[in-house]
Formats: C-alpha cells, sequence, structure tokens
C-alpha cells in the first residue's frame, strides 16, 4: 500500500490536496481510501459528502474517513491514562489535571494513524492518502512514536523489573498504586503497532510526506522548519505543493504586485527545496469542493501523472562506514549551527534541534564505539564513531 501525508500550515490547501490525490488516484482505477486525522476535520466538506467516523464509500474506488481522535485515545491509551492518573493523584496531583498529564500532545493524531497499519495488514487498498492537522500537530505526532519509545523502554521496562522484585511489599508500605500486568500489556501491545506504524512510514520506497504551501514569506520560513524536523524524525518528504499560485490572467488588476511578490518566492522557494520537486497550483476561479472540481485541480497539478507515484526518494539518515570508522549522517537542511545540540546517554543519541529532541536508540555496532567527532557539514550532521567494537566507553 503506498501512504501520502499532505501537512503544512493552516488553511494552505491540505484537505484540498488530500481530497484531489484521492479522487485522481480512484479514477485512475486504485482502491484509494482517504483519512483526515485533524479534530477540525473539513474532508466531507471538500469531497461534498457525509463522511463518518468508519469507512464511508465516496466514489467507486473510493471510501473516506473522518476519525474519532478521542475514541482512538480512549481505546488505545484509557488504560494506562487511567493508571498514569491515579498515579498522579497518589502524589498530590487534582485528578482534572493528572488526566490532563496522562496524555501527551500529539498523541490522539498518532493513534488516529493505527488504522493504517489495520489497512496495511489487511491489504484493503493500493493507496491511503492522510489529511493531517496543521504543522505544529503534525510534528508532535510523527515525533510521538520516538517518546513512546524512550518511554516504554526506559521507563516500563525498569519499572516493571522493580514492580515484579518489590510488589509484596511495596503494597503494604505505599499509597502510590502500581501497575497491573494488565497496564503492562497494554502499554506492550500498543507499542508494538506504534513501532510497526513507524516502520512503514519511514520506509521511503512506500510512505512520503508531502508539504503544502503557499507563496509568501512566513508560509515557507514555517515550511522550511517543517522539512527540518522531518528530516531529524527520519521521515521522507518526496515533492512540496505551493498552492494559491495567482494565474497570469490577473496581471494588470488589484493584485499585480501580489503577481511579482509570489513570482519570487515561487523561485526562491523550488530552488531551496531542490532536488525535491515543487509542483504548482493555481489559485482557481473558485473554492475547489466537490468530486468533478477536485479532479479537475488534481489534473491541473498532475497531469497524465499517477499521483500517488513517487516523486522523489532519499534517506534523511543514513549510516555510511568510512576509513574503518561508523558515520551516522542525519540531514538537516535549513538550520543554524548554533540551533543544535547533541548529546549521549548510554546507548541513546540525543540530537536537539531548537524545540525538538530525537532520541536514537543507537545499533549495537554503533553503542559499542566511540562517539569521536559531530560535525554539520552541508546540511547534513555527521556524526564519526570510532573504537574497535567493545572499546566503547564514553
Ligand atoms: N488552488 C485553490 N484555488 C481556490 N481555492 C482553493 C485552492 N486551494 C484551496 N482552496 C480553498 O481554500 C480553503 C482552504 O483550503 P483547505 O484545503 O481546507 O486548507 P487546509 O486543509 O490546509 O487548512 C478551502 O475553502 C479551499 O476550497
Ligand atoms: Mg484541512
Amino acid at each position: 500500500m503506498r501512504t501520502i501525508l499532505y501537512t503544512g500550515k493552516g488553511g494552505v490547501g491540505k484537505t484540498s490536496l488530500s481530497a484531489a490525490t484521492a479522487v485522481r488516484c480512484a479514477e485512475l482505477g486504485k482502491r484509494t481510501v482517504v483519512l483526515s486525522t485533524d479534530a477540525a476535520h473539513s474532508l466531507g466538506d471538500s469531497l461534498g459528502a457525509e463522511i463518518g467516523t468508519t469507512l464511508t464509500p465516496v466514489a467507486p474506488n473510493l471510501q473516506a474517513i473522518e476519525i474519532d481522535v478521542n475514541l482512538e485515545l480512549a481505546t488505545n491509551w484509557g488504560k494506562i491514562q487511567e493508571f498514569i492518573t491515579r498515579f498522579l493523584q497518589a502524589r498530590g496531583f487534582e485528578e482534572v489535571m493528572a488526566e490532563e498529564f496522562a496524555v501527551f500532545p500529539g498523541m490522539e493524531e498518532l493513534f488516529s494513524l493505527l488504522k493504517l497499519k489495520e489497512y496495511h495488514e489487511k491489504q484493503m487498498f493500493d493507496v491511503a492518502i492522510i489529511d493531517c492537522a496543521p504543522t505544529g500537530s503534525t510534528i508532535r505526532m510523527l515525533s510521538m512514536p520516538d517518546i513512546m519509545r524512550w518511554y516504554f523502554e526506559k521507563i516500563f521496562n525498569l519499572h516493571r523489573r522493580v514492580v515484579k522484585a518489590v510488589r509484596p511489599i511495596a503494597e503494604r508500605m505505599t499509597k502510590v498504586p502500581l501497575p497491573s500486568d494488565d497496564v503492562f500489556f497494554s502499554m506492550q501491545h500498543l507499542y508494538q503497532r506504534i513501532d510497526g506504524l513507524r516502520e512503514i512510514l519511514c520506509d521511503s520506497a512506500q510512505s512520503s510526506i508531502r508539504i503544502v504551501l503557499n507563496p509568501e514569506k512566513m508560509v515557507i520560513q514555517e515550511s522550511h522548519r517543517l522539512y527540518t524536523y522531518l528530516n531529524l524524525f527520519g521521515f521522507s518528504v518526496d515533492s512540496v505543493y505551493a498552492n494559491k499560485v495567482f494565474p497570469p490572467q490577473m496581471k494588470n488588476s488589484y493584485l499585480s504586485d501580489w503577481i511579482a511578490v509570489q513570482k519570487r518566492h515561487l523561485t526562491a522557494c523550488t530552488e531551496s527545496f531542490d532536488p525535491i520537486p515543487t509542483l504548482k497550483a493555481e489559485l482557481f476561479e473558485t473554492e475547489v469542493v466537490g468530486l468533478e472540481r477536485l479532479s479537475r485541480f488534481a489534473r491541473h497539478i498532475f497531469g497524465d501523472r499517477d499521483p500517488s507515484a513517487v516523486m522523489y526518494q532519499e534517506k534523511p539518515i543514513e549510516i555510511i562506514k568510512e576509513h574503518g570508522n561508523y558515520v551516522l549522517l542525519v540531514k538537516l537542511p535549513f538550520l543554524d549551527e548554533k540551533d543544535l545540540g547533541l548529546w549521549v546517554k548510554g546507548e541513546v543519541l540525543i540530537i536537539q534541534v531548537k524545540n525538538f529532541k530525537r532520541n536514537f536508540f543507537l545499533p549495537r555496532a554503533l553503542a559499542s564505539r566511540q562517539l569521536k567527532e559531530a560535525r554539520y557539514v552541508g546540511d547534513r550532521l555527521r556524526i564519526t564513531f570510532g573504537g574497535k567494537d567493545g572499546q566503547g566507553k564514553r
């Protein structure tokens, strides 16, 4: 199954592009699903159809779903959330606050994506298109698997070992609740599904992220930051969409200065993302809603091309061997070196880019080696691991 995620700032045209791509893929005979993980769903408005929280047929080969993010959260996280809430309450948190703290931002959207894993396993569709919430939420959603992994491996695993050993005594001595096997089981099951999802989304041959923007300074700047974070978390961007470009017919109108400004931004934007292709979409004479207009919109952008094709493929994160050393290469474009932080804690390498941190669990081959050097060269962070296996003191 081919998976495509459209993301970008609010109002740029993510929903329209998601819906248009889906409509066109279905027309080309592909079994297609388009799903929205944005709690403020507008997929139904775009497709001009009533869309439910379960798969809803919209056209031949096309189904759509507006996921109930709260229901997904309750189903997947309910038991664990209950435990964390009780745990925090026992430590003096008020119930409402404890409940809030037991949910991390980005979780609802991530759990919505678990549907994708289900479709993948059942081979129900050829193409899945995801209409994401605006930038900040998407980054939090995509960074979530990593956080969950850290949480699970560092806290839960350890905790579980401790709990097993101390439960008989601890339960008599403390009021702080200990997690039951039930909670651990839920956590482990959830973790495995999330990890499977992460694998699908990080495989650039089957999954691509697409950035939608408008040719305006602030939107482009935000898109650059988005692109940097997507690379940090290992997601591959295959194309950029410059939407709402003023058509040439608008020349000699009140907007003619705007046309010149857009043109400048468009050129700069295309160059900045090169070799990732930037596709253009003009501002239509009216809103792009309903199956017919969406199909026209898709053909305007993609022509005869298959909109689900992989437009460009790259690996944001790679490990290469060089002069007997291992080098971890992380693509981090549009970045000032001063916004970059790096630490190693045991077998975890932490890379911080402005407000976002990524914990890399180092593969065995690297974890046993010494971190020799870290340099930011071109648009890549190069982290060299030297030393022979087994000598890895830091
Ligand atoms: N190229 C376009 N021409 C005309 N209207 C557009 C175009 N792209 C998007 N729109 C309209 O702009 C509005 C916002 O688009 P939408 O796809 O909902 O953005 P987002 O999902 O990014 O918030 C919608 O009313 C949509 O119909
Ligand atoms: Mg939208």
